[in-house]
């Protein structure tokens, strides 16, 4: 046999194996065998890179390249359910399906919610070609890379199965709970910040720029929608256990069902049987099986007609406050935080919960020792709803603190924010992190190569104490002890090397000055025209700009005025980044959407949504999100909602095409 052969004969095996492991959770040989193979398939595959395949068993693994990314328009879009959170809702529904099929009989099928997020993968000629998120229904991120290393999802399909040449499967990406508990150990240990759920955790591992994180943290998928052209069974569940044979992982808690008394049931059967999954679920999803009968249904503007989301009540339980202790948060937000006696809770033992804010806390009126009422959804950290304790004492209440628990410096509220804020930006160890988080992320700096965990590591160990250290960093200092990692820290060079050619308009975003969005930085840097204008302009001089106010004027006079600040921004001129607006984007202004108000709809062909934005503002127009009596028009691509439609000619409002947009902005 030659290489080559064996490469292949490895790749079918491993295939085989992994799938017998994590779908069917029989495996048939031992670990230790399963990765001596992965062994000699890694290292025949680095001799023979000629025969490379982004499919292979060993890209599960993962790699330590980024992954930028790239956004991607839905074939059809992904919609979202309806909410119920009561039976009547349930029945209502259904017998809105009854009659919406005139009387004909129908099957409803019984599914779980998953608690994760939603994922579309694409597969062609039995190869995962793309795995795209949800994004906003209509678009969403290229996450393929990451998505390889979820060892549930096959990255190809045995031959010779009845699986359609082109198909797209929908499911939810989770984080089984024990992986979720393991990793918050092990964020805890490193005193790191928790994941407040398995969804969030799910989610913030998938968007990971790094595929070998994700590939350590144990995600799982399970698959609930085939949709392609060529779907030849009329039924969902059918669909699913044929997509099921073809080697995906469908729930096996799915059932079919002819009654809304056998919906009933199986709504409570879950609500209790969950608390023993593997997995976070939130409901249960009720479905039309027929694919004609949903067809014949259709949609509303926002949601399929032929199913629904029934969701669970959050879980409640009563237990003693013990203290309350102030985390602040990387924009300097402060959240009072309860501990409590342990009470187990939603299948897990809760001992702290969050108070949100001052006024939430404050209208508890808690002190210690209270009896309080803690309250745990699918979606957020435990809450202290109520306290129970009767005739509570105003006089030994617990006070919300006045200074940072950080750094003691005296805490501020702004203007129409429920928080307290440590002001303290330029020397409290929160806020500098947050502040380097900022700068290095996609919209400012976009320093891809550093994730906000790896700027943290850079801050602890002391390379860094703010994001101007980035540029000093050298290869010695970004080296393993051992001296290893060399391909890793030049990538990091090259992208902070990479980053001095931000324009202008997003070194002013990415500083940090506090209110200064991505807005209103690129309308200042438009009009002023350098970080040297911006310092020295007065809130007079802010004020006369078309869009910036009294918060976000004073703001920058207050940045500029520190000292701390006024060093780092001269560093950062040292280090080369731009500090001032090119002549190019000078001179490629205009005014000739000036006082337009316009409302982005539907898909484009020629250019993404993002730059449709950033035409607008170029030619100084406003893009705003819905439609009003104030609109000017709407920039329309395909697949307009109907309901935005329908308000459009109401209210007369001028539909513009993509061709008649570009040739009025002359691009
Ligand atoms: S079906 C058009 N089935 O819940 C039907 N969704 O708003 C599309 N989810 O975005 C979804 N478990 O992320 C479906 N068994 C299941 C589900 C499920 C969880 C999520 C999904 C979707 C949201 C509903």
């Amino acid at each position: 046999m030659t290489e080559t052969e064996r490469i292949q004969e490895l790749r079918t095996v491993l295939h085989q194996h992994n799938y017998n492991y994590y779908v069917l959770n029989q495996p048939t040989i031992s670990d230790q065998d399963f990765d001596m193979m992965m062994h000699e398939l890694q290292e025949l595959e680095s001799k023979h890179p000629e025969i490379y395949d982004p499919n292979s068993p060993t890209q599960r693994v993962g790699s330590d390249l980024n992954n930028e990314f790239e956004t991607i328009v839905h074939k059809r879009p992904m919609l979202s359910l309806a909410n119920t959170y009561n039976k009547e809702e349930v029945e209502e529904f259904y017998n809105r399906v009854k009659e919406g099929l005139h009387g004909a009989p129908f099957q409803i099928c019984c599914e779980l919610k998953f608690d994760g997020l939603s994922i579309s993968l694409h597969y062609e000629h039995g190869q995962l070609t793309k795995a795209v998120t949800r994004g906003d229904g209509i678009q969403g991120d290229d996450v393929t890379e990451n998505v390889r290393t979820i060892h549930s999802i096959p990255l190809q399909l045995d031959k010779g199965l009845d699986y359609p040449d082109e198909f797209e499967i929908r499911g939810e990406v989770l984080m089984p709970w024990s992986s979720f508990d393991r990793l918050n150990k092990q964020r805890e240990e490193e005193e790191e910040p928790l994941f407040a759920n398995p969804r969030n955790a799910a989610s913030g591992t998938l968007k990971s720029k790094n595929s070998s994180t994700v590939a350590k943290r144990g995600l799982d998928a399970y698959l609930y929608y085939l949709l392609g052209d060529n779907i030849t069974d009329d039924g969902h569940y059918e669909n699913l256990q044929k997509a099921h044979s073809w080697g995906f992982q469908i729930s096996k808690n799915i059932k079919l069902v002819n009654s809304l008394q056998e919906i009933y049931a199986y709504i409570d059967y879950w609500d209790q049987e969950r608390k023993k999954l593997p997995v976070a679920t939130d409901g249960v999803v009720l479905k039309v099986n027929s694919l004609a009968q949903q067809r014949s249904l259709g949609m509303t503007a926002k949601n399929p007609r032929w199913a629904i989301a029934y969701k669970f009540q959050a879980e409640q339980a009563e237990t003693t406050l013990r203290q309350v202790v102030y985390q602040v948060g990387r924009t300097g937000a402060v959240t009072p935080v309860a501990n409590m006696d342990p009470v187990q809770l939603a299948g897990t033992q809760v001992r702290r919960a969050t108070l949100h804010n001052a006024d939430v806390m404050q209208k508890l009126h808690l002190h210690v020792g209270d009896r309080v009422l803690v309250e745990k959804g699918g979606e957020i950290i435990p809450k202290i709803i109520d306290n129970v304790t009767e005739n509570p004492n105003p006089k030994h209440q617990i006070q919300f603190v006045t200074n940072c628990p950080v750094c003691q410096t005296p805490l501020v509220r702004y203007e129409g924010e429920a928080a307290y804020y440590c002001p303290n930006e330029t020397g409290c160890q929160p806020l500098i992190l947050g502040r380097i988080e900022h700068f290095i992320s996609r919209k400012a700096m976009n320093i891809n190569s550093i994730g906000p965990e790896t700027a943290e590591d850079f801050f602890r160990r002391g390379l860094i104490h703010d994001a101007a250290d980035l540029y000093t960093l050298t290869e010695e200092q970004l080296l393993t002890p051992e001296g290893g990692g060399q391909v890793n820290a030049r990538n990091i060079l090259q992208s902070i090397q990479e980053s001095k050619d931000v324009p202008f308009e997003r070194v002013l975003y990415a500083i940090g000055i506090r209110f200064v969005g991505e807005i209103a930085a690129k309308t200042i840097a438009r009009n002023l025209g350098s970080m040297e204008a911006v310092a020295n302009a007065s809130i007079d001089c802010l004020l006369g700009i078309n869009g910036i106010g009294t918060v976000i004027a004073q703001s920058i006079v207050q940045f500029f005025s520190n000292p701390v600040n006024q060093r780092f921004i001269q560093r950062l001129q040292e280090y080369g980044l731009h500090m001032k607006l090119s002549e190019q984007e000078l001179s490629s202004h205009s005014d000739r959407l000036t006082g337009k108000s316009i409302v982005i709809s539907g898909v484009f062909a020629h250019h993404s949504r993002d730059e449709y934005k950033a035409f607008i503002e170029k030619h100084n127009g406003k893009n705003v999100g819905s439609i009003s009596g104030k609109t000017s028009f709407i920039l329309a691509g395909d697949n307009m909602g109907p309901a935005k439609l329908e308000k459009a000619q109401k209210l007369g409002i001028p539909i513009v095409s993509e061709d008649e947009f570009l040739e009025m902005i002359g691009e």
